[in-house]
């Protein structure tokens, strides 16, 4: 029999094997740090742990940053969840947060596990983390760093447009407590930033 745990493992080791090679900021590390989080989270607020922890590995999987598949990927993981022997409605529930987590898709999940992995995968684009993953990001894009003739062109430019809007995105409390100090964070970088940047 499938133990939960060893289900757990088993997933892990599927994103894994499917995350190695990639250099975005989307890597194993950012699940495994969306696992810690989420897993600080769920504690917390009353969450199912097994469906909480399930989804956090699985969150990027059908990301058209990481696969120009996403459909192929989805169906290949129904099965692996299935053979696993994951009951039909954790794989509906796990399934479902995938399809809501991502930022850009601008949806709130409708299950305190949804929101509490949207708040954890949210958490990683702030704070130190989060400067690193934007550049990071920001140069597999070929973008600058900063560039004040084009002033929407550059990774400085996604601060504005999104990585200090995520505190206030926060769906639990113990993500906007956690939140309060990364953002304070990047508030604090980006004031080093234009003092370096002006030679002060
Ligand atoms: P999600 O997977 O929730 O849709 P993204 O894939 O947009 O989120 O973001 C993943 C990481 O890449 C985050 O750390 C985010 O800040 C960063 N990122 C996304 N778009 C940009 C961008 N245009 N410039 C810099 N960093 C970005
Ligand atoms: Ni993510």
């Amino acid at each position: 029999m499938h133990s939960k745990d060893n289900q757990l493992k088993k997933i892990s080791e599927y994103v894994n094997h499917r995350f190695s090679n990639d250099s975005t900021g989307h890597d194993y590390f950012h699940l495994e740090r969306v696992v810690k989080n989420a897993t600080k989270i769920a504690t917390e607020e009353d969450a199912n742990l097994f469906i909480t922890i399930a989804a956090a590995w699985l969150h990027d999987i059908a990301d058209h940053k990481l696969t120009n598949n996403p459909e192929k990927e989805l169906n290949e993981l129904l099965q692996f969840l299935n053979q696993l022997g994951l009951q039909y409605s954790q794989i509906e529930a796990i399934m479902t947060i995938i399809d809501t987590t991502s930022y850009s898709k601008g949806v709130i999940p409708t299950t305190i596990e949804g929101k509490i992995v949207q708040d954890a995968d949210r958490l990683d684009a702030i704070g130190a983390i989060g400067i690193a993953r934007a550049f990071a990001y920001g140069g597999s894009k070929q973008r600058s760093i900063y560039d004040p003739t084009k002033p929407t062109d550059s990774t400085i430019h996604h601060f504005y447009e999104k990585l200090l809007l995520l505190q206030d995105s926060m769906h639990t409390n113990t993500g906007r407590m956690i939140a309060v100090e990364r953002h304070q964070y990047i508030e604090n970088y980006l004031q080093q930033f234009y003092k370096e940047w002006e030679g002060e």
